[in-house]
């Protein structure tokens, strides 16, 4: 008797430590957001992060769960702990700073012009641009900058999604898109009649995962994550399968 006893604690020891080991993760995405979150035509999430996301989560061992959230509702979703991590494209700044952590920038992306063919008007010339209908979607860094730069001169068009932003440019309800530009090169440039137009604009620093302010723990696991995939190539790998650079 005495040593089921004995057995069954060691059980107990050996379950109770792998539960204690294992860690359940909720990861946030705003989709459509192509090339680093959307569904593929099968249905599937898909992109530069969601595979990034994945690879983490092994690294990390953590079991993970992909959400998909509206990008207007993603930091007080987060803080209402509706999922635990955000990557969702979202550029560090310092406003955000404020409210959630940041890891280490995993990758980095301006602001891109987007116009049909034939604009031909100087994005950074206000006084050309002005009664131009410039598309954002909304809370973004590209609403921030043309709020601040271009407010009362052009008239912005906020977006909750970034597909029915490039929808309105091809209806021309819309001149100009500014989005970030790896998702203008792959959802605007690769259809026939449209170009980019003007400098691209550097926005934020680099993009983070993010967290809540009191996830330190998990913040150095993210970054000692991201460190390793970077390290043993597996970064690169999934980089080239979204980017053309
Ligand atoms: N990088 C921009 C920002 O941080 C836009 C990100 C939008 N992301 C998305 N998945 N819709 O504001």
């Amino acid at each position: 008797k005495k040593l089921i006893v004995a057995a069954s604690c060691v059980l107990a020891l050996i379950a109770g430590a792998a539960h204690a080991q294992e860690r359940n993760l909720r990861i946030a995405f705003d989709v459509p957001y192509e090339p680093f979150e959307y569904k593929a035509d099968n249905g599937e999430l898909t992109g530069f992060e969601v595979e990034l996301a994945e690879a983490m989560c092994k690294e990390m061992k953590a079991n993970c769960e992909f959400v998909i959230q509206a990008w207007d509702g993603m930091i007080p979703g987060l803080l209402a702990r509706k999922f635990d991590l955000i990557m969702s494209s979202m550029s560090i700044t310092d406003e955000r700073a404020e409210r959630v952590l940041f890891s280490e920038p995993y990758y980095n992306t301006p602001g891109g012009w987007f116009a049909r063919d034939g604009f031909s008007t100087d994005v950074t010339d206000m006084d050309a641009m002005k009664g131009k209908v410039v598309g954002v979607q909304r809370g973004t860094t590209m609403d921030t900058y043309v709020t601040e730069n271009m407010g009362g001169i052009v008239t912005i068009k906020r977006y909750t999604t970034a597909d029915d932003m490039v929808l309105d440019l091809e209806g021309e309800r819309l001149d100009v898109v500014f989005v970030d530009y790896p998702v203008g090169e792959q959802t605007i440039l690769t259809k026939e009649g449209f170009q980019e137009v003007g400098e691209q604009v550097k926005l934020g620093q680099g993009v983070g995962v993010a967290m809540r302010k009191r996830d330190t723990d998990l913040a150095k696991d993210v970054n000692a994550a991201l460190a390793t995939l970077k390290e043993n190539g597996t970064y690169d790998e999934i980089m080239k399968k979204y980017f053309n650079y």
